[in-house]
């Protein structure tokens, strides 16, 4: 028995039908960005203004995935991948936003999910990973309560072009980094400062998810959020409630949003929300039932709310202010854990934390990790990335999916972030996170040693499956 064997034996071994997958998102990968008719995302915008991404890199040719999907598609089957999260491109789909959908735009997404299903592989797709059409941006962006409107109105149009070909639509990625980053610290596009208008956003944005679970009717839709676990630095009066502060921004705001249609009373008060932002019928339409949480988890915080500490838990690539909007004053200190390329503290017993709470806490929800990897440095030796800090990482979550399954959580599914190495917003390439290495000058597509081990574990599990031949 090899050691790969014995892993599987003696820990990672999931229930029949538990989806092994990766995730990655459009702008991330596709490039393309001027072809067929695709119009200009509020990432292409901030890409192209100085200073605001790491070493003015942008996503005009990423990793070329547009063109080179089939060798992609068939990189997953190789790995014995049973589902693929990917998004669509707003802006490919509807150049400015509303209006008349462009054919070739959809065409491309039915040529990817057409060569997912021939090779058996799930199509998980999401509506939205952060790339707004430039010209809803010019009308106010997410902070318009029109925007959560013609989100409705895309959604609708891709779930009918691509409801035969794929079983399960997303919604919204990480609402909390679209309104937060996006438009109170600025560190991602469209790169506004504008604390009271991060707050109208983020109601939008899950009002965006509650009208596109109505628009699209009967298919299995998700919601995604971006969960931490969250520690007091000490049991003193001001650090608990940092972490009643940070945790109920980070997680209960949305989670309670979506899977309860209510809001948390001490966030609202946190948030000092303008109680107009929200209208009659809001809560019910963004608490529509779901089918799938989709959970995205990379670390933990531990937060003070004693003055001196650090503004956010790991150093931001360029200049941007605090997100933790009405919650400045909450520091984030070392939680003496080991720490990634980001900088994020890795903590496996966060996972198996949240996804209980979830479970205990609210109404019965399937639920997936939708997104879980580590960036870090790799090296080339030989032909070959030894990545085995990537691959503990993964393993040690996976154990923690598998004892939260044990503990009654029922998790469907475990999706890596990502597939491939890619553009990792405002770091640019300067952070790679991929199971597969890219080179960004030649696009060559190699498989790290954490891949070829996420593979054994993959064929291990399926080596059990009843079969249907
Ligand atoms: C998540 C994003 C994803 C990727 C990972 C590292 O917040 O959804 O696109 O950047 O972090």
């Amino acid at each position: 028995m090899t050691t790969q064997e014995e892993q599987t034996r003696s820990g990672l071994r999931f229930p029949t039908g538990f989806a092994f997958g990766a995730a990655t998102s459009a702008y991330q990968i596709e490039g393309a960005v001027a072809e067929d008719g695709r119009g200009t995302s509020i990432w292409d915008t901030f890409t192209k203004t100085p200073g605001r991404v790491l070493n003015g890199h942008h996503g005009d040719v990423a990793m070329d995935h547009y063109h080179r999907f089939k060798e992609d598609v068939a990189i997953m089957a190789d790995l014995g991948l049973t589902a693929y999260r990917f998004s669509v491109s707003w802006p490919r789909i509807q150049p400015t936003g509303s209006g008349a959908v462009n054919q070739k735009g959809l065409d491309f997404y039915r040529r990817l999910t057409d060569e997912l299903l021939r090779h058996g592989i799930d199509p998980w797709l999401t509506l939205y990973h952060w790339d707004l059409p430039q010209a809803l941006e010019d009308q106010g962006g997410w902070p318009n309560r029109d925007t959560a409107y013609r989100f409705a109105e895309y959604a609708s149009a891709v779930h009918e072009a691509l409801k035969d070909h794929v079983h399960t639509f997303s919604t919204v990625n990480e609402p909390w980094c679209a309104a937060f980053l996006g438009y109170a610290s600025g560190e991602h596009a469209p790169g506004r400062r504008e604390p009271q208008n991060a707050i109208r956003g983020a109601h939008h944005l899950n009002l965006a998810h509650g009208l596109a679970v109505q628009a699209m009717g009967a298919r299995r839709v998700g919601g995604c959020v971006n969960l931490y676990a969250v520690t007091p630095a000490t049991d003193s009066e001001a650090d608990l409630d940092a972490a009643r502060r940070i945790d109920g921004l980070q997680n209960r705001f949305f989670l309670d949003a979506l899977l309860t249609g209510q809001y948390p009373q001490d966030v609202l008060d946190d948030l000092g929300m303008d109680p107009e932002v929200i209208q009659p019928g809001d809560m019910k339409t963004i608490g529509s039932p779901i089918d799938v949480l989709l959970v995205n988890y990379y670390s933990r915080f531990t937060v003070s709310g004693a003055p001196g500490g650090r503004a956010s838990a790991a150093a931001a690539p360029t200049d941007s202010a605090s997100p933790w909007v009405g919650s400045e004053h909450v520091s984030f200190v070392n939680g003496g854990r080991p720490v990634t390329a980001m900088g994020w503290e890795i903590d496996e017993g966060g996972l198996v934390e949240i996804l209980t709470r979830v479970a205990r806490d609210y109404p019965p929800i399937p639920m997936v990790v939708s997104e879980n990897g580590a960036a870090f440095d790799d090296v080339l030796v030989d032909g070959r990335i030894h990545d085995r800090e990537r691959q503990a990482y993964v393993e040690a979550h996976l154990g923690a999916c598998k004892e939260a399954i044990e503990a009654g959580v029922p998790l469907e599914g475990y999706f890596a972030w990502s597939l491939m190495d890619n553009f990792e917003w405002a770091w640019g390439y300067g952070k790679r996170f991929g199971l597969v290495h890219v080179d960004f000058e030649t696009q060559e597509r190699l498989l790290k040693d954490s891949a070829l081990w996420y593979s054994e574990i993959i064929r291990q599990n399926r080596r059990h499956e009843p079969t249907d031949s």
